[in-house]
């Protein structure tokens, strides 16, 4: 804590994104001075369209970019207090700061408990730590207990999105960047397996930054939100604000005082009319 935190009592944010500027391909330029914060045990959402930047945002901030010819080129990021642009992934995953990627990542011909195990890589020969955080996950997904030796390729998507949480669980992280999990899942595995963040988040105080295109659903566990357009965070407020803004609702939830209107009609109108400039 710092003097002047000691003196308001306001704890610092455990990550903290400060106007950062990211170009691909030393010319696109997709992040605009993107800034958030994740309080520590929180979990903010970081929400927006296809291509708004949510999946960049938190490859900047798990040092992944470079592989993808990306480059925070303005900004800092900061875990703990400490800057970390300077620090590859496993040092991250190390600290604590892992990503569970978009897409569900699992090694296909590795079985579901080998999955997991990949994910204790950074800890060496704790082989009782292991062994009791193996457990853990089994205990948050119990149907990966039931499906450990199966090959991860042949489980389904919502197993292997649970291989994928449970993968990064295995790193004992402090904060997990969580990528549309929701993505291609039926409305009642998504729920699930959101049930199942919230508990790891109480129970384990992780805290979780989670970019979705689900707003709807992200806003019911999350307690603030950040909406990116075109690589620029245009709203933010805590969760409740931003389900009950009209714009909100109108452009993100679906929902207008007119009734509902169809994915399309959002569009359409999205187009004539940008919203907040
Ligand atoms: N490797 C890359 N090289 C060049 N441009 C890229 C690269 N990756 C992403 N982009 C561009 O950056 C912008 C933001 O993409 P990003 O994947 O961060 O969005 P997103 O919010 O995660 O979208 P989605 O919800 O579809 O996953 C898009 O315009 C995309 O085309
Ligand atoms: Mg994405």
């Amino acid at each position: 804590m710092t003097a002047v935190e000691q003196e308001t009592g306001a704890e610092q944010p455990i990550l903290r994104v400060n106007n950062i500027e990211v170009i691909y391909d030393h010319v696109i330029l997709v992040l605009k001075g993107v800034s958030l914060e994740v309080p520590r045990g929180g979990i903010v959402a970081l929400l927006g369209g296809n291509g708004a930047g949510k999946t960049t945002t938190l490859k900047a901030i798990s040092n992944l970019l470079k592989s993808e010819r990306g480059e925070v080129t303005k900004g800092t990021i900061e875990f703990e207090g400490n800057p970390i642009q300077s620090m590859n992934p496993h040092n991250l995953v190390e600290q604590g700061v892992i990503q569970v990627m978009e897409g569900r990542h699992c090694f296909e011909h590795l079985t579901v408990e080998e999955n997991l195990m990949t994910g204790a890589f950074t800890r060496g020969g704790d082989r009782a730590g292991i062994a009791r955080d193996l457990e853990m996950v089994y205990n948050y997904f119990p149907r990966l207990r039931d499906r450990r030796t199966s090959l991860a390729g042949y489980t389904s998507g919502g197993e292997q999105q649970m291989v994928a949480i449970g993968r990064a669980l295995m790193s004992r992280p402090k904060t997990i960047l969580l990528d549309e999990p929701s993505m291609g899942l039926a409305p009642q595995l998504v729920e699930q397996i959101f049930e199942i963040v919230k508990k790891i988040n109480e129970q384990e105080g992780v805290s979780i930054l989670l970019a979705e295109q689900n707003t709807n659903v992200a806003l019911r566990y999350a307690k603030y939100g950040y909406i990116l357009e075109s690589g620029r965070v245009v709203m933010e407020g805590d969760a409740e604000s931003l389900r009950s803004n009209e714009d909100v609702k109108e452009f993100y939830l679906g929902i207008s005082t007119g009734g509902r209107k169809s994915f399309r009609d959002v569009k359409h109108y999205r187009r004539r009319k940008r919203w907040l400039g």
